[in-house]
């Protein structure tokens, strides 16, 4: 780390050259921000998506403080084993006194937005790397607003006003109502139109006929996985990935069973519901 660590000309922004996603050299998040900075990391996130800084050395609280940054980090609806520091989600799969640690295993996880089965979905999620397996885990995302930008005008024009129901598949996770947001939301910050459709949470179409709501969100399930809107990490020990979830979805690769993964989360929820 050099002298101009956390000032404000410190930061420097490597887009990855994918649809999305931005290394950012420079900061150490384990000390407090200047104002510039956080500003600096806004923008980069609003422009990139995703940012991802390595070689980090953090503790619980640290995340925490960094996540505050960008609004309040909030204790995860999962219901999960004690731990310190409340607004730490683990994932895991780890296990202690024969009990996981924490979520989702050694398991691919299909393609999704973090929350959007809940009336005010996820805004920003935080990912730190504290174990990582020797192969396997990569975590991929995928740019909503490239995917949208992509669509023929024709398919654009017909989601005009058209709204998806969400839906986690493990049952107990979901609001008793099912939730739905518009097809295509707007960024409340950029203005700039994503296709808010994602494999894994994304059941219906609200008004269409059943083969028909199957159909479409067949095509844009298919639509949104197109390799030229997706980006993979392949997460180093020491990286923090934060992401906006509104304009993107992401995914992982299983790993091997006998291997550990320890990543620690943050999130901080929207206030508002998407909007068309
Ligand atoms: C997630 O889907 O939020 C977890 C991603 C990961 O474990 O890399």
């Amino acid at each position: 780390m050099n002298n101009r660590i956390n000032t404000v000309e410190g930061p420097t922004i490597i887009p990855t050259g994918a649809a999305l996603g931005a290394e950012i050299r420079g900061l150490d998040l384990s000390l407090p921000l200047p104002d510039e900075t956080v500003t600096a990391v806004r923008g980069a996130l609003l422009d990139h998506c995703v940012v991802f800084f390595r070689g980090q050395e953090l503790s619980d609280e640290d995340q925490v403080r960094f996540t505050n940054y960008f609004g309040k980090a909030e204790v995860h609806v999962r219901d999960m084993p004690d731990r310190p520091v409340k607004e730490i989600l683990f994932i895991s799969n780890i296990k202690k006194d024969g009990k996981d640690i924490g979520a989702l295993g050694d398991r691919e996880v299909g393609f999704h937005s973090d929350l959007a089965y809940m009336p005010k979905p996820g805004t920003l999620s935080a990912l730190y790397a504290v174990e990582i397996p020797d192969s396997g885990g990569e975590t991929r995302w995928g740019s909503g607003y490239a995917a949208y930008e992509a669509l023929e005008d024709g398919m654009k024009e017909r989601l005009k006003g058209l709204r998806a129901t969400h839906r986690h598949p493990d049952t107990p996770l979901n609001p008793p109502e099912i939730i739905d947001h518009p097809v295509v939301c707007t960024h409340p910050e950029t203005g700039r139109k994503s296709l808010y459709v994602t494999p894994m949470f994304t059941r219906s179409i609200v008004g269409l006929e059943d083969h028909e709501s199957r159909a479409l969100v067949d095509t844009l399930a298919n639509h949104v996985t197109r390799p030229e809107f997706i980006w993979t990490h392949e997460w180093r020990v020491g990286d923090l990935v934060m992401w906006d979830n509104r304009p993107t979805m992401h995914g992982r690769g299983r790993f091997p069973s006998d291997q550990r993964r320890l990543m620690k989360r943050t999130q901080v929820f929207n206030d508002v519901a998407p909007v068309a």
